[in-house]
């Protein structure tokens, strides 16, 4: 007797999502057709209907590194996949599996919780587990490719669940082998390896001003100062809209940064792992005069200048049209370009 495979449910299709609190900027958006993925297994058949009907489609993590238009087009894939557990262990690293449409600020407080140090530096970085390798994220001198050891997507090419190794993730500053390759991968499940050997990483001048008298703060300390110093500089997307760091810090040849170094004795800047150097557009839009500026309904935030804001009622064409001001501004004054950091949709 043939018996009835378990089928999976299918994805739950929501037709006209309001998209305003799903994304960070608080873009008035709404996504023309949406599914709300709760399992991989539902992937492929949302993937092959969309594929069959020609129809253009992306995935919305916690929409924080996004900027919307009025009206997505096409399909949007909300990804509700959750789950966290510690699948094995060795001499030297834990290795943690997690679900793509878990919290990544959440997971980094339950590791803390389940003596699992490591990703503090990482505390308070909005935005889901499955969208944070796509752009490699980082903060204070960490990035979560240090602690990734494989990623388990969909490849929406080959119609088919790959695993990518840590070496087959390409991950640069901001960058990944995912965000080279728009449009084709859905990362359903992150397994992270996390070393045993636990270690300060307090060297960011921000986060060692706060370890002044303490040399050796614990890894529940580091995250308490991550979140203190995360909340005065970048402002909280529920009071006011943004997407953290609007612009990547650019990098130049050593060339170019000596000349600059000559005309302003004060700029800020880091060796970069390329061997070149890598200029803080914070600071290079600050000597522009922007800080604090407004322009309609968007503007620059007044304690960090690489964090664009809306005010409420801003749209993308606002944000854009600012940041263009912007770059040719910086581009005038100092002959560097800037990189728009978050996803145009
Ligand atoms: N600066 C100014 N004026 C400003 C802002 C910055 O002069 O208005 C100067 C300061 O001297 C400061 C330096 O620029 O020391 C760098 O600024 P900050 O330490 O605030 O870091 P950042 O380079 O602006 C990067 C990441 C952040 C990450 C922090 C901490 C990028 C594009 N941004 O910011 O990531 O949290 O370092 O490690 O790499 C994000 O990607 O969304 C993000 C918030």
């Amino acid at each position: 007797m043939n018996r009835v495979q378990n089928a999976p449910q299918p994805a739950k299709l929501i037709p006209n999502l309001g998209l305003k609190h799903r994304n960070t900027f608080g873009f008035d958006a709404s996504a023309e057709l949406a599914y709300e993925i709760t399992s991989p297994e539902q992937i492929p058949e949302v993937i092959s209907t969309v594929t069959n009907q020609k129809l253009t489609w992306r995935v919305l993590g916690g929409g924080s590194n996004v900027i919307l238009p009025k009206v997505l087009p096409g399909v949007t894939l909300l990804i509700n996949i959750t789950g966290q557990e510690i699948i094995s262990s060795d001499d030297d690293a834990t290795y943690l599996a997690v679900g793509g449409g878990v919290n990544w600020h959440e997971l980094v407080a339950w590791t803390l919780e389940n003596n699992l140090p490591g990703l503090e530096n990482l505390a308070l970085i909005p935005g889901t587990v499955g969208a944070a390798p796509i752009q490699n994220i980082g903060a204070y001198g960490v990035e979560i490719a240090d602690y990734i050891d494989r990623i388990e997507a969909f490849d929406a090419k080959d119609q088919a669940f790959v695993t990518l190794t840590k070496d087959a993730c390409h991950f640069a500053y901001r960058d990944s082998y995912f965000k080279q390759n728009p449009h084709r991968f859905i990362v359903t499940k992150v397994v992270f390896r996390i070393h045993k050997n636990w270690n300060a990483r307090i060297h960011y001048a921000d986060l060692a001003k706060q370890f002044t008298d303490n040399s050796n703060p614990s890894p529940e300390e580091i995250f308490l100062a991550v979140c203190k110093i995360r909340t005065h500089k970048l402002p909280d997307p529920k009071m006011i809209g943004n997407a953290g760091s609007f612009f990547q810090n650019p990098i130049v040849p050593n060339e170019q940064y000596e000349t600059l170094l000559k005309a302003h004795a004060d700029l800020v800047s880091y060796p970069d792992v390329t061997g070149k150097r890598k200029l803080a557009a914070g600071w290079l839009i600050d000597q522009c005069g922007f800080k604090g500026q407004r322009m309609g309904s968007v503007g620059i935030y007044e304690n960090q200048a690489l964090v664009l804001v809306n005010h409420g009622g801003g749209t993308a064409q606002d944000i854009l049209g600012l940041a263009k001001c912007i770059q040719d501004k910086v581009r005038a004054k100092f002959g560097v370009s800037l990189q728009i950091e978050p996803n145009i949709l």
